[in-house]
């Protein structure tokens, strides 16, 4: 017992702590992007209660309780999500309120439920909350607990997160990754254009109007003392967010922000070994594709040729490893489909060509940890400035999913494998990506526990959220600037010109009365 209680005290710096961890999205990508983190947590001691939509149902962590939320992929199911995000014909706008309609069903279920309901009225307390950085909705559980809260993103946080911890949301820097831009480095007029009216418009609609309706509804579960979610979400001790700068546009951060990149990339496993003979035996080497958790077998269709797509497959000289929720009726004989794989193990495989990818940020890091090039096709959200980020760093192309036939994928296929610079610079960016002192999820480990250990981090707190927007922009000082130096102008003009027509008046009368002719 002692000797538990020394390695507590020595290795864990934070007595065991009983924390709240809230991962509300329906996606598969944000889920797994934290459940090392839940782990590794309650692996050191500390109780984990983790409200998630993807249970990782693991019998030996038993300091892990899950409040399954499964039933929210049935909502996602019924808005038809995916297909209307990967729509190019719908506009951002109504994309983001169809986003967030859906939300607020999701957390309406997610709140209502039995699980949620028992631990929002039964009388356990925590140590700290620790929600996704997405909806703020769910935040109110810090107030709820009265314990510090950290937000978490699995890419990098939206603007008013940023804003929270003083972080600069500069359109033209850090343009919001709903804003596509081709090029961080040179950005367009028309590019800085959308990204000053978007960041604008955001804003406006997010502060005014989104926090206002999400206390409202929230006031329900919560009482009608709920304070405003925005006094909540400023409480916020810490924010950790995936923006590794090889991935996303730099933005300088305050020390109250830290990067977790890579967080959720595992230990090897050995492949199953069905899967293992098939990528063994391609001595050519086999390419793998995958357009992500979300992208099921009838949106591919729906938004690209697929069928040319399996006949361009058919004739490179390589295997292919398809991950696809259907069976072609004649798949050709390199071509294998399999509906789930372990994607970071096929991604170690030495034998890997290609990863033709969605460019979601965890895939993007899977491949450039283990150097392999990619070619992306984006379909939604932020998954065109990834994978313009990856052409712009030299290591992959990028296809535009409607052109795709044939010729231009076989064509795009061939070139990333046969260009040697495109592998290369895989290689030196993940060289760089492995090169760091601390792994990501020491860093989210070791800040967690400071934050249990100190009570919230007020010391890190910016100042930037409690200031009115006029005095962040100093717009009283430029004014009082401004009107100064216009009254100085004004009286010295004033002055000056009476002076100089008094000298002239003065001194020139005589020569001037001399000048003037008779
Ligand atoms: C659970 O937590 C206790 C201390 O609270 C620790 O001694 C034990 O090793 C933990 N067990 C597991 C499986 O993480
Ligand atoms: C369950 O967790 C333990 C401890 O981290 C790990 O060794 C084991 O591989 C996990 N099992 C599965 C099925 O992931
Ligand atoms: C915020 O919303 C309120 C009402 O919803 C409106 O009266 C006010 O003008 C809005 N303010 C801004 C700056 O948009
Ligand atoms: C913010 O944190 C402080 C200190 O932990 C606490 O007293 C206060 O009630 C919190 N405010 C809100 C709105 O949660
Ligand atoms: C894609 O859709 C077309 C018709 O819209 C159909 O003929 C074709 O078989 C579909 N392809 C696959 C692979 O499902």
């Amino acid at each position: 017992m002692y000797q538990l209680l020394v390695s507590i005290l020595l290795f864990h710096d934070a007595y065991a702590a009983s924390i709240l961890a809230i991962s509300p999205s329906a996606s598969f990508s944000h889920q797994v992007a934290f459940q090392p983190l839940w782990r590794e947590l309650s692996l050191r001691g500390h109780q984990v209660t983790v409200m998630t939509t993807d249970p990782q149902k693991n019998d030996s962590l038993t300091n892990l309780t899950e409040i399954d939320m499964s039933y929210s992929y049935e909502i996602l199911k019924k808005y038809d999500m995916v297909s209307v995000l990967s729509d190019d014909r719908t506009g951002l706008r109504e994309k983001g309120k169809m986003v967030l309609r859906m939300s607020r069903e999701v957390q309406d279920a997610q709140l209502s439920s039995d699980a949620v309901q028992k631990l929002l009225h039964g009388n356990m307390n925590f140590d700290l909350v620790i929600v996704e950085a997405q909806l703020p909705g769910m935040m109110a559980f810090a107030w709820r607990f009265k314990c510090p809260l950290i937000g978490i993103a699995s890419m990098d946080a939206a603007m008013q997160f940023h804003d929270t911890m003083g972080n600069p949301c500069h359109p033209v820097i850090t343009p919001d990754p709903n804003v596509r831009v081709e090029d961080y480095q040179h950005i367009t007029f028309k590019e800085r254009l959308i990204s000053f009216f978007f960041a604008l418009a955001y804003k406006l609609l997010i502060y005014n109007k989104t926090y206002r309706e999400e206390h409202e509804l929230l006031k329900k579960y919560f009482g009608e003392d709920l304070p405003p979610i925005w006094n909540i979400q400023r409480n916020m001790s810490m924010l950790f967010v995936n923006a590794h700068p090889l991935f996303s546009p730099m933005r300088p951060l305050n020390p109250n922000t830290i990067i977790v990149s890579g967080l959720h990339i595992g230990k090897p496993k050995p492949l199953p070994k069905e899967l293992a003979d098939f990528l063994d035996k391609a001595k050519q080497g086999f390419i793998y594709f995958s357009l992500g958790s979300n992208i099921r077998a009838d949106i591919y269709n729906r938004t690209m040729n697929i069928d040319a797509i399996l006949e361009a497959m058919a004739e490179v000289p390589y295997k292919v490893l398809w991950k696809l929720d259907m069976e072609f009726a004649k798949t050709p004989n390199n071509v294998k489909v399999v509906k789930w794989l372990p994607q970071q193990d096929v991604l170690r495989h030495p034998n890997i060509k290609l990863f033709i990818t969605q460019g979601g940020m965890q895939s993007l890091q899977e491949a450039i940890i283990n150097k392999v090039p990619i070619l992306g096709i984006p379909m939604f959200g932020d998954q065109f400035n990834n994978v313009n980020m990856m052409v712009k760093r030299g290591c992959g192309i990028k296809l535009d999913r409607s052109l795709i036939d044939k010729q231009t994928f076989k064509k795009a296929v061939i070139e990333a494998i046969e260009e040697p610079r495109y592998r290369q610079k895989a290689q030196e960016m993940g060289e760089m990506f492995e090169d760091e002192p601390t792994l990501s999820l020491q860093r989210a480990v070791y800040w967690t526990e400071y934050v249990i250990k100190h009570k919230g981090a007020p010391h890190l707190t910016s100042n930037v959220p409690y200031m009115p927007f006029w005095m962040y922009y100093m717009l009283d000082v430029i004014v009082s600037a401004l009107t100064a130096i216009v009254i100085v102008a004004a009286v010295l003009y004033l002055v000056l010109s009476r002076i100089i027509s008094f000298i002239l008046c003065k001194c020139f009368r005589n020569y001037l009365y001399k000048a003037k002719p008779d």
